[in-house]
């Protein structure tokens, strides 16, 4: 796994902004709002998680045309399916020993059918629930006070649930849309009971609402209707960023919340209190070193 290294410069005093997606369609509007931070605050680092080179190279454009320089952020190449990646990731942001002002868990994906990652876990699990939970959880202690972890759920958390073999899933039962649900609801437990033992530190989640990007193409013969019949009526990506903004600037100073573009409230009970919740903590943080 490459991780591109930061050039030598003098990062004393700066606060990490970090995404992960960052080349996706909501994690570009983050990682542009990040830079245009940047530009008016030399004491804010974006740290740009991608898993493609050519996007970031892309994205690594889109950057600089806003002012920033080489020295002024960094792009780390990672592949969030690999637990091992992973702490890779977190180990690299670690060893910069600066606090971290937000950690946006943007990635996401959505699998079309049943499949695992070399540990076994089933690919929407892997990606959308263990991955940002498991790098919430090791960098939690390098937040900055009062600073932020932002996870990106879903309100499709609402419509289903999950059970004690939620990591592995049942081929035989797995849907689409089904099993990333599944996936969302135990980030969503799970950013719940973050909040309540981090109390120093923000930790919410996103919910970004229904967004016109790569995620809601089905790659099917009904993606064409869709595009007359449904698309028109989703968010675009730059409208969706207003509520990772209101979770980022957090003027309620609240934790264990979900934002949305327009509101803001508590994680409903159903999910903060899930008879799931003491599982899906110990399943990550047994797994963190
Ligand atoms: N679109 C919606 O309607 C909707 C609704 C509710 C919630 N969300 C959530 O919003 C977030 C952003 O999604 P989006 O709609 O912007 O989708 P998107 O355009 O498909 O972006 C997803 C991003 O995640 C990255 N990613 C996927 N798998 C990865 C992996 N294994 N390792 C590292 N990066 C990975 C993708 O990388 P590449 O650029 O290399 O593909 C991409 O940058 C996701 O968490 C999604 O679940 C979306």
């Amino acid at each position: 796994m490459v991780i591109e290294e930061i050039s030598e410069i003098d990062m004393a005093g700066k606060e990490l902004l970090i995404v992960t997606g960052a080349t996706g369609g909501l994690g570009k509007e983050i990682s542009m709002y990040f830079a245009a931070l940047a530009t008016k605050d030399k004491g804010l680092y974006p740290i740009l998680c991608c898993r493609n080179k050519d996007r970031a190279e892309e994205l690594r454009e889109c950057v600089e045309i806003l002012g920033l320089s080489s020295n002024d952020y960094a792009i780390f190449l990672t592949d969030l399916s690999s637990s091992s990646s992973v702490d890779e990731l977190a180990t690299r942001i670690k060893s910069l020993n600066l606090p971290i002002r937000v950690l946006v868990n943007n990635a996401g994906s959505m699998f079309g059918n049943y499949q695992t990652n070399a540990e076994g876990i089933e690919m929407n699990m892997a990606v959308n629930f263990y991955a940002p939970a498991r790098l919430g959880e090791m960098l939690a202690s390098n937040v900055a006070h009062k600073g932020s972890i932002v996870n990106v759920v879903s309100l499709t958390r609402k419509h289903v649930d999950i059970e004690s073999g939620f990591l592995k899933g049942n081929p035989n039962l797995y849907t689409r849309l089904g099993n990333y649900s599944k996936s969302k609801l135990a980030l969503s437990v799970f950013t719940a009971d973050m909040a309540a033992r981090y109390p120093n530190i923000h930790i919410n989640g996103v919910d970004p609402g229904v967004m016109n990007t790569k995620m809601i193409k089905m790659d099917r013969w009904f993606d064409k209707l869709a595009d007359y019949l449904f698309r028109p009526f989703t968010l675009k990506p730059s409208q969706a960023l207003k509520g990772i903004q209101a979770a980022y600037q957090n003027t309620a100073d609240v934790s264990g919340y979900v934002f949305t573009r327009k509101k803001y409230f508590p994680m409903e009970k159903k999910t903060a209190n899930h008879p799931l919740r003491q599982l899906i903590q110990a399943t990550v943080c047994n797994s963190v070193k």
